[in-house]
């Protein structure tokens, strides 16, 4: 049977105090929608209709066209915010309702709530809460039967008892959605449609009604402020440290890693504490990762290690290389295997041989470096003249003495020499010693100068 799922996302989110809609605002780095909308996904072949209202645009160019998009330009509650969807699902499919600010839910608790009807039966996400003020109420018969779903504002005093509370997800027949929404009225005490009172509707239609429950009550654990994203941040990133270690990756503290993205990890990873995972990245076996690192959009290969205080952005860095502490990689920086990046060195756009070293304190931009070749400290590729960049090509073998300022485009020749203290603007020959400074002069009886006496 076909799977429509559809998303309630047209709230305002007054209390985040944002000029974003809501739920643009993002757990690890990615829009809580986003997340919604990828546990959809990873159901299989399913249509994601996104009811949205304030901010419709800014969803719409967050999530792009695999959605289909429905405006729901009044919020008169959430039955008629599911109304407006109707006619885009698909006769006869299985109609998930999710919403976009809850975006923990889980994959495996939908397919549950999936297969666990047919044409005569609907399921609704029921989770007991110590505390159930604000939600709707399950009302069950003496003999467990569900029986309806009341809110809050329209409860009973022992009504408001009850610990067994709606999460608002539902999986029900299109036929049978369809009809019931087309009967719900807002004869309540907050003049809203309410989509809970399908449950009525349900029993008396005499449609069978499942209640399964989450594994973790933060699946269905709502945003409606920032204290509230936080605390499922650090669910999430709890959820993460988790699978991190489940496939084979220690971790300094569990608490204190943050993958704001995709992190991949081979056997035998080492991560140590505060480091901070962006975009896509993937460490290899026995990678490790020193304390207080940014790494993001970037490939680390086996044996590697990035020791502390380390920024690196869009890079791929071979087996056996060892980078930091405090060294910069920037976007396209390559390291072939047992490269080395010693502190206080920045990398643009650069390549660095087998076994080349940068050890200390160096720019290196634009950079092609063979094999083998070693860069002392403080030297500097000046790639720039404020208005066009240009690259410097070393071969292998090169090496550079200290304080050197290579000016750009410039060749450096297999096996050439250059002095330290050089400034070097022209093509190094292979071999050669280059030597491009002021020769040392010394001058004798030269005097001190000396403080007026006063
Ligand atoms: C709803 C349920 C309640 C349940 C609770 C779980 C109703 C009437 N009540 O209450 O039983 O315990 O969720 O969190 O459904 N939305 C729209 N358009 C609207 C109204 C709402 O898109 O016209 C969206 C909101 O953006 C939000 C979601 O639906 O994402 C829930 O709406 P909200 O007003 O927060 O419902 P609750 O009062 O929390
Ligand atoms: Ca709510």
């Amino acid at each position: 049977m076909k799977i429509d799922v559809v998303i309630l996302a047209a709230g305002q989110g007054t209390r985040m105090c944002s000029s974003k809609p809501k739920v643009l605002h993002s757990i690890g780095g990615k829009a809580m929608l986003r997340h919604v909308v990828e546990a959809a996904e990873a159901l299989g072949d399913v249509a994601v209709h996104i009811v949205v209202g304030h901010g419709s645009e800014q969803v719409e160019a967050e999530l792009g066209s695999k959605c289909n998009y429905i405006v729901q330009s009044e919020q008169l509650g959430t039955a008629h915010a599911a109304l407006q969807a109707l006619p885009l699902l698909s006769e006869g499919s299985k109609t998930l309702i999710l919403y976009g600010d809850v975006p923990l839910i889980k994959t495996d608790t939908l397919k549950a709530m999936i297969d666990s009807i047919d044409d005569n039966s609907m399921a609704v996400l029921t989770v007991e809460m110590k505390d159930p003020t604000g939600y709707g109420r399950l009302l069950r018969s003496a003999n467990g039967s569900v029986e309806a779903i009341v809110e809050q504002k329209d409860a009973r005093s022992e009504q408001l008892a009850i610990t067994e509370v709606n999460t608002g997800i539902m999986c029900i027949p299109q036929q049978l959605l369809e009809q019931w929404l087309r009967r719900i009225n807002n004869d309540n005490a907050q003049q809203e449609y309410y989509l809970p009172d399908v449950i009525q509707m349900a029993v008396k239609d005499d449609v069978v009604i499942h209640t399964p429950q989450p594994k973790s009550h933060y699946e269905v654990q709502g945003v409606n402020n920032r204290a509230q994203q936080a605390e499922l941040e650090r669910v999430y990133q709890g959820w993460q440290a988790e699978r991190l270690m489940e496939a084979g990756a220690s971790l300094a503290d569990p608490a204190r890693i943050d993958v704001r993205g995709e992190l991949t990890v081979g056997q035998d990873v080492f991560i140590d504490v505060n480091a901070v995972f962006s975009g896509r990245v993937i460490l290899g076996n026995r990678v490790k990762i020193g304390a207080n690192c940014v790494i993001s959009d970037t490939e680390i290969s086996d044996d590697t290690e990035i020791f502390s205080h380390c920024v690196v952005h869009d890079s791929i860095i071979a087996k056996a290389c060892s980078v930091g502490p405090f060294a910069r990689l920037r976007p396209g920086t390559r390291l072939d295997e047992k490269a080395k990046v010693g502190n206080y060195v920045e990398i643009k756009n650069s390549h660095l041989g087998e076994g080349s070293k940068a050890s200390h304190l160096s720019y290196i931009g634009d950079t092609e470096i063979g094999i083998a070749s070693n860069i002392g400290a403080g030297t500097i590729t000046c790639n720039y003249d404020g208005v066009n960049k240009f690259k410097t090509v070393m071969g292998d073998n090169v090496f550079i003495g200290s304080n050197s300022t290579l000016v750009a485009p410039l060749e450096i020749e297999d096996g050439s020499f250059v002095a330290a203290g050089s400034t070097i603007t022209k093509t190094v020959p292979s071999e050669n010693l280059a030597v491009g400074r002021g020769r040392q002069k010394n001058i004798s009886g030269w005097e001190k100068p000396t403080k007026p006496r006063s």
